[in-house]
């Protein structure tokens, strides 16, 4: 096993785009880190680079204190772990775990005591003789990894693994992916465009848009304490709500009225003019049921219309349109083109608890948690008022060099 560390990460295709841009990330032993971000965001790339199938442009790659850029795959002891299909249907589990073994012409006896172990590990051992056609997604996905761990590679490197399968599948593979790594303690480099992936599997999460690192953190960091917009927009599902505000003293002017803010933010915003507030769906409350959620330093109540109210049983959503100015709109845009889509209208998504009986048409009372509201500066996309204690690493350049 090993660490592996990014230092200053660039690759320039043919065209001299740089498809990753001076990227630097430290991947400590047995950590699980995940690469998320957006389509064509440089996630493969970097995968490779790590592995040795892509040359690095420029800057320092090492695996434990070695350096390994001019290192060949076969060198740099990695195993990729690709997706269930890359067995072989017609070799037994054995076999397919065997694999590598053969290749490097291993005897006999030793391949038995390695694929017995590695099978054990993954509970595979009943399974041996059996075919991958006749075993279950998440067996597959076992015999895929038995096959890297039989090369004792010193990390896993996955890239999008789940992508082709259905929602349910998904998720039952996604656990046991995170069981796996935390029993066998190898260092994992995981690429995904799933935010739930990211936020459930890693214990640090590479948030990547177009080729820079905006964010490296935990995912419970990311989601508290985004870096900018594009990392506010990304993680949480449904999405984080962005509203014009105006900040004078200690209060915010949102759409639908003034509410409170602790005054570190609200001084952190000062003079800035017009802004993007940031508030998730869940910091807010019907206000006839928020009695529970205590007087928090945020505390505020509105009245607005809601349009429309779905209700899921233990919770429900109720989504209340609202006007932004012009810079705003632009601001909101361009976030949606960046996040590939994910429709950013202007509306403000909000989740009650189920036992609301707000209806849709009529003008709700709605409590809400100010002092978890975020500030961002439309021109840069900055979080203006983010905790930098509790935000992980946040790159000067995706700030100043992106804006979102
Ligand atoms: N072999 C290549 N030649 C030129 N450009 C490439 C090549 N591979 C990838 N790119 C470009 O590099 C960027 C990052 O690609 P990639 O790493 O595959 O992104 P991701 O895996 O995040 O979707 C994209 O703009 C892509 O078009
Ligand atoms: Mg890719």
């Amino acid at each position: 096993m090993a660490s592996i560390t990014l230092s200053n990460i660039v690759k320039r295709y043919g065209d001299g785009f740089p498809a990753v841009n001076d990227v630097s990330i430290d991947i400590a032993d047995g950590e699980f880190m995940i690469l998320v971000g957006p389509s064509g965001c440089g996630k493969s790339t970097l995968l490779r680079m790590i592995v040795g199938l892509e040359d690095i442009t420029s800057g320092d790659m090492k695996i434990g204190d070695r350096r390994v850029n001019d290192l060949a795959p076969r060198d740099r002891n990695l195993a990729m772990v690709f997706q269930n299909y890359a067995l072989y249907p017609h070799l037994t589990v054995y076999e397919n775990i065997a694999f590598p073994l053969r290749l490097a012409k291993k005897p006999d006896d030793e391949v038995d005591r390695l694929v017995r172990d590695a099978a054990g590990t993954l509970e595979l051992t009943e399974h041996l003789d059996r075919k991958p056609g006749n075993l279950s997604g998440g067996q597959r996905q076992r015999v895929a990894m038995g096959r890297a761990i039989v090369r004792q590679a010193d990390a896993f490197l996955f890239d999008e693994p789940l992508s082709n399968l259905d929602a349910k599948l998904r998720g039952q593979m996604r656990t046991e992916i995170a069981r796996l790594q935390k029993r066998l303690g190898i260092t994992t480099v995981y690429v995904t465009h799933d935010q739930t992936e990211a936020m459930t599997l890693g214990t640090r999460v590479a948030v990547l848009k177009k080729g820079l690192l905006q964010q490296l953190a935990t995912p419970r960091e990311l989601y508290e304490n985004p870096g900018n917009l594009f990392v506010a927009g990304f993680i949480g599902s449904p999405p984080m709500n962005f509203l014009p505000a105006e900040v004078s003293g200690n209060r915010v002017k949102l759409p639908f009225g003034e509410v409170e803010i602790p005054a570190e933010k609200a001084k952190a915003a000062e003079g800035k003019g017009l802004l993007i507030a940031g508030i998730r769906p869940e910091n807010f409350e019907d206000a006839s049921l928020a009695a529970g959620k205590g007087e928090s330093n945020g505390s505020s109540t509105f009245r607005a219309p809601v349009d429309v109210v779905e209700w899921l049983g233990n919770e429900t959503y109720a989504y209340i349109p609202f006007e932004a100015p012009p810079e705003v709109e632009a601001q909101l845009r361009q976030l949606e083109q960046d996040l590939d889509g994910e429709a950013m209208r202007t509306q403000l998504v909000i989740s009650l608890d189920g036992a609301s009986r707000i209806t849709e048409g009529s003008e709700a009372e709605i409590w809400m948690d100010a002092s978890k509201l975020h500030l961002f500066d439309p021109s840069t996309g900055e979080n203006l008022t983010v905790d930098k204690e509790h935000a992980g690493t946040i790159p000067q350049k995706a700030v100043a060099a992106a804006p979102a």
